[in-house]
């Protein structure tokens, strides 16, 4: 089977096309990457000269090219990660999460439709259900409340997805994931940043009180979900994923500090995120029964794994750091 994979060169994607590789050895994957300043070449360095792997630097966005890809590499089945993912981002510069996000996902989703595919998986995120209140889990029939530019989009995606699954059949599959982490993360999201800068001894910048939840799981956990998903979901379905691993942000800020053996007076509370969704919880129980999926790692433990990862890599995330992100985090918290 020929699988395409878009954005896998960046945090999700790239520990996915590896986990493809290593799982289902009968399959050749084709890498499309724009290589925003969020994908990195490096990241599947290795796997050049692989003869079930391709990679393709070019824009979802670019209908002759995507057209190009699904003739010439025969696209049996495509995995969409392709997107602007970051909230702060999209506060800073909306555009742009319009253009990728919803317009890269219509042509990808009109060039499965004009070639014809066995499975297309559009992978979204909880994000899209808005925010919950102390209490609740999302489900898939929550209804889409997106608050941020980054959120809408991806809402937006998700109903064209479901749009061509309902109108022409595509056979799309909608996921929905709570918060990632683990290698290759851009150190731009909560906890490759705090690992990064309590490594530098710089501030660790929390927004609001710290009091926001989010539900972690490790990205290995999500991409074997992708996967499940890409061979065992139900056409115009909805899949939620997520691990049970609510914290407060506050409290993964603290873990990481204690991780790498640097001061809580590194803390330093800034001007709240505008908009900042409060907390997010998944249920996956759908998921779990119906894909027979389960996540596999245990946050606290797989939290370790990470900080160490990043503490070994840091010649991967240092390199990172420079140039465009460095305007972008002096923007970012520059006033705070
Ligand atoms: P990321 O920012 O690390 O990677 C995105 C990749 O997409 C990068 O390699 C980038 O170069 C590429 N890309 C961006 N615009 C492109 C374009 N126009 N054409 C081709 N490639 C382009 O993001 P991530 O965290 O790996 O997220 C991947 C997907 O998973 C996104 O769709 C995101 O919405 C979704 N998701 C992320 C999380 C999370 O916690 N990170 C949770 C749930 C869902
Ligand atoms: P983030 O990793 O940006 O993911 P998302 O906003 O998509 O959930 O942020 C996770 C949480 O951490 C979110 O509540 C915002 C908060 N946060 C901070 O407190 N400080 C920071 O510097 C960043 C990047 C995030």
């Amino acid at each position: 089977m020929n699988v395409l994979v878009t954005g896998g060169s960046g945090f999700i994607g790239s520990n996915l096309v590896r986990l493809l590789l290593a799982e289902r050895p009968e399959w050749r994957i084709v890498n499309l990457d724009k290589l925003t300043y969020a994908g990195n070449a490096e990241n599947l360095a290795d796997l050049e000269g692989n003869p079930r792997y391709r990679f393709v630097r070019g824009d979802i966005c670019n209908g002759e090219l995507i057209a190009d890809v699904f003739r010439t590499e025969k696209i049996h089945a495509v995995l969409h990660l392709a997107a602007e993912s970051h909230v702060d981002r999209s506060i800073l510069s909306p555009s742009i999460f319009i253009e990728t996000n919803v317009r890269g996902t219509q042509v990808l989703l009109e060039a499965a439709r004009e070639f014809g595919v066995r499975r297309f998986v559009h992978v979204s995120t909880d994000e899209v259900y808005g925010s919950l209140g102390p209490t609740g889990l999302f489900t898939e029939q929550t209804p889409l409340d997106p608050s941020s530019p980054y959120s809408a989009s991806k809402a937006s995606s998700d109903l064209l997805a479901l749009a061509y699954a309902h109108t022409f059949k595509l056979p799309v599959v909608v996921t929905r994931c709570s918060n990632n982490y683990g290698p290759y993360q851009f150190p731009e999201k909560l906890i490759p940043l705090m690992i990064a800068n309590a490594l530098r001894d710089l501030p660790l910048p929390v927004y609001g009180d710290g009091m926001n939840v989010r539900d972690w799981i490790h990205v290995e956990d999500h991409g074997r979900g992708l996967l499940a998903a890409l061979e065992k979901g139900e056409d115009g379905q909805v899949y939620n994923f997520g691990a049970s691993s609510e914290r407060h942000n506050i409290d993964i800020v603290k873990q990481v500090l204690r991780l790498v053996g640097k001061p809580e007076s590194l803390i330093k509370y800034v001007t709240d995120r505008p908009g900042h969704d409060r907390r997010y919880a998944i249920d996956s129980t759908k998921a779990r029964t119906q894909l027979g999926w389960a996540p596999r790692h245990g946050f606290e433990d797989a939290l370790a794994a990470t900080v160490r990862w990043y503490v070994e890599r840091r010649q991967w995330w240092e390199r990172i750091i420079s140039g465009e992100y460095l305007k972008y985090y002096e923007k970012q918290y520059g006033g705070r």
